[in-house]
């Protein structure tokens, strides 16, 4: 079955609007955690960003104290950031490149051109138990190279799929690079996730993606909140999700 990671991010980042440098404020985003868990959700995800523009150092503690599901931690590769996700000791992190001045993660990690790095950051993780996932573009290189770093999972950046979703040829050539990453990256023992742009409209056609294990997505499903409610948002996703074979 293919699972489910609400990526709560947006609910801070609706907080901050009104509540940056208090100490509470609303809306909560573990209350939204809970709320995701609570209509089927299978596993909650939260980056915390260098410059902290949405969720903060405290939603990630109490995250780890709350959600019953698993914790993905969105992180960059920055020993502040290392330090602390091995203090809080998330189920998973997902290592995802990071610029101040990007709206949101613009391109995947660029593993081939730092194996060895990545793989030192790799084993501290694996040492402590925490899996580690790369944020790759479906590129085979990537791929290739996130197979030499020890990491367990790559997780395939849907972006430039969701973003030529309404243009046909383009975006068929979007999903046979997904689907190609996605046999590559089995067949090199790595498990594969995929996110980022991820709608109720274009999650169907992902289902020919094989050996998808989970799908993060955050932005549509805080978006659809806004006019029918998180569980709800979150139960829509899940039905476009359902049926899916590997
Ligand atoms: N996966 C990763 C690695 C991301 O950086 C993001 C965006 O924070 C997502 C998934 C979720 O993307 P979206 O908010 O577009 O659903």
């Amino acid at each position: 079955m293919l699972k489910l990671g609400v990526n709560i991010d947006h609910v801070a980042t609706l907080r901050q609007a009104r509540y940056r440098g208090l100490d509470a404020g609303e809306p909560d985003p573990v209350a939204a955690a809970l709320a995701a868990e609570d209509a089927g959700a299978h596993g909650i995800t939260a980056h915390l960003r260098e410059d902290r523009r949405h969720i903060v150092d405290r939603d990630v503690r109490r995250l780890r104290e709350s959600i019953r599901t698993r914790l993905n931690f969105e992180m960059a590769v920055a020993p502040e950031i290392i330090g602390f996700a091995l203090e809080v000791r998330p189920d998973i992190v997902c290592l995802v490149p990071e610029h101040r001045q990007e709206v949101t993660t613009e391109g995947g990690l660029d593993v081939a051109g730092n194996p060895a790095a990545l793989a030192v950051v790799c084993r501290r993780f694996a040492d402590a138990g925490i899996e580690v996932s790369l944020f790759v573009d479906p590129d085979p290189v990537q791929i290739e190279a996130s197979a030499r770093t020890g990491a367990r999972f790559v997780e395939l950046h849907t972006g430039a799929y969701a973003g030529q979703f309404g243009r046909k040829r383009e975006r068929n050539v979007e999903i046979e690079r997904l689907v190609a990453a996605a046999k590559q990256a089995h067949g090199l023992g790595l498990r594969v996730n995929a996110g980022h742009g991820l709608t109720v409209a274009n999650v169907p056609l992902l289902h020919v993606v094989p050996h998808l294990v989970e799908l993060n997505i955050g932005h549509t499903l805080v978006s659809r909140a806004v006019f029918v409610g998180l569980p709800q948002a979150v139960r829509e996703m899940l039905a476009a999700m359902a049926g899916y074979s590997g």
